[in-house]
């Protein structure tokens, strides 16, 4: 009999028994067949970079232009899907690991349909974007590392949050109470500070023609 955790469903507890019931079932209809009807690949793009970084904006620049080229994609952003999957988690580590590991788990289903789907979350611990790549097995995931130093993320302080977290008014703030780890072997490398947005949109679409995920 499963036992399910009622404190918190989600999360694979060691006190949770798994059914032996449960089997994963293999599906006929593979990725690759799914992405050819849109005439791309299947890709995750992984956002990374702090909060105030722009990651959000150029992926929203990145969807604009890719769907003026008829390429399918979805994007799972941070502050929104806070508002509802993960409407129950905070920003301690352990909230930010359950964090990542639901958005990588719901991007493979997407990815899984063939679609070009972008991440945009903080996603401060390099342990768990490895591990967001693991989960895609073979499916393509490049981690999009957009690089804006820490100053200049606080002078633009789009949500007023580092003014608040330097009054001490939110805790565990990311690169204020809370540590960032930055990707250091990223496959698309964003220096958002000498970069327009459009400039910015640009980079991260040559590089997915460069890797012949979309056509030129
Ligand atoms: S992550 O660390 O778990 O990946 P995520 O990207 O989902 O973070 O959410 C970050 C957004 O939440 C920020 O852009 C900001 O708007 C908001 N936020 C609220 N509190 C915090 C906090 N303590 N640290 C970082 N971001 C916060």
């Amino acid at each position: 009999m499963t036992k399910i955790n009622q404190a918190s469903p989600y999360v694979e507890k060691s006190n949770v028994e798994k059914s032996s019931d449960v089997v994963w079932h293999q599906q006929s209809v593979t990725t690759e067949q799914k992405s050819s009807l849109k005439g791309h690949k299947a890709v995750l793009l992984w956002y990374t970079g702090l909060s105030g970084s722009g990651k959000s904006t150029v992926a929203n620049a990145v969807e604009q232009k890719l769907l003026a080229r008829g390429c399918h994609s979805y994007l799972l952003d941070g502050d929104n899907v806070r508002h509802g999957l993960n409407n129950d988690l905070g920003f301690t580590d352990e909230d930010r690991i359950e964090n990542i590991r639901r958005i990588s788990e719901v991007a493979k289903l997407f990815v899984d349909a063939g679609l070009l789907v972008s991440t945009a979350f903080i996603s401060p611990f390099q342990k768990d974007r490895d591990q967001a790549r693991a989960l895609l097995k073979d499916a393509l995931f490049l981690e999009v590392f957009i690089d804006t130093p820490l100053a200049v993320c606080e002078s633009r302080d789009p949500k007023g949050l580092y003014k608040k977290a330097r009054a001490g008014e939110i805790a565990n703030f990311t690169g204020i109470s809370s540590v960032y780890e930055s990707p250091t072997d990223a496959e698309i490398h964003v220096k958002t500070e000498s970069l327009s947005i459009e400039e910015c949109a640009e980079l991260v679409v040559a590089a997915l023609i460069e890797k012949q995920i979309i056509k030129a």
